[in-house]
């Protein structure tokens, strides 16, 4: 229902970017003492580029990416993708890689990529072959029937990834997405990037991995709760 509020209320608007993010400022209160994570970081993102966001641990990038996606609400400050907000957007739309993963255990990892497409209204036919090919794409296909606690971490963080792309979102978001990987699932999924990047979604990456910044259109670093070029 929420969708389809946000879906009607604002039309989307292909001359705005894929993701605007204004003036972001997002507080935390921890024993009393409040910090101030973000501190009016702006972030644009247009379709087809990736921008990739780094910074020391604890600066913030996880914080930023929640809130970026909707997921959490900042203190200040507005986001949107091609001119609708994001709170409520569907996961077609912008889709999360999340630092935690955030698989559901109980399902195996072919129902996990399934949920987002069971989600979309009217799609049905096709979901099987979508999933096969979207765990295909980061070289899970073969385990697509194990549970994710028989998987390592870097095999479940794959998994999640593909999840995340199985319904092709405009704004695609991900946090540290190598950060348990070898070298040849590194290059899968930068590759996975670049194509949804080619498909025409702007995706943003949060990294410690220099092989990610590699492959950038952009680079940012959050520093101070801001973010700077680098
Ligand atoms: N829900 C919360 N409640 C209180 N403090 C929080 C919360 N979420 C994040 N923080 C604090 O905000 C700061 C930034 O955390 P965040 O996870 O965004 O950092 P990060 O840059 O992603 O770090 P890393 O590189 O280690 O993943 C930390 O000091 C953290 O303790
Ligand atoms: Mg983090």
């Amino acid at each position: 229902m929420t969708v389809e509020r946000t879906e009607a209320a604002s039309p989307v608007r292909r001359d705005l970017p894929a993701l605007c993010a204004e003036g972001l400022r997002r507080r935390f209160s921890m024993a009393g003492e409040e910090i101030e994570v973000l501190r009016g970081a702006t972030l644009r993102a247009d379709a087809g580029e990736i921008v990739t966001v780094t910074g020391r641990s604890g600066s913030g990038k996880t914080t930023l990416l929640t809130v970026l996606a909707g997921f959490d609400i900042p203190d200040e400050g507005t986001v949107t993708f091609h001119g609708r907000p994001a709170p409520g957007a569907p996961w077609w739309v912008c889709a999360l890689l999340p630092q935690a993963l955030g698989l559901v255990e109980e399902l195996t990892c072919a129902e996990n990529v399934a949920l987002p497409l069971r989600l979309r209204p009217g799609v049905t036919d096709t979901v099987e072959a979508t999933v096969v090919a979207a765990l295909d794409e980061v070289g899970m296909a073969e385990l697509a029937d194990r549970y994710p606690a028989e998987l390592s971490f870097g095999q479940q963080q794959r998994v999640a990834l593909a999840r995340a792309v199985v319904s092709r979102p405009s704004v695609l978001l991900v946090d540290e997405p190598t950060a348990h990987l070898d070298s040849a699932s590194t290059d899968a999924v930068l590759a996975l990037l670049r194509r949804m990047a080619d498909e025409g979604a702007a995706v943003v990456a949060v990294t410690h991995d220099p092989a990610v910044r590699e492959v950038a259109d952009r680079r940012l670093r959050l520093d101070g709760g801001v973010l700077v070029a680098e």
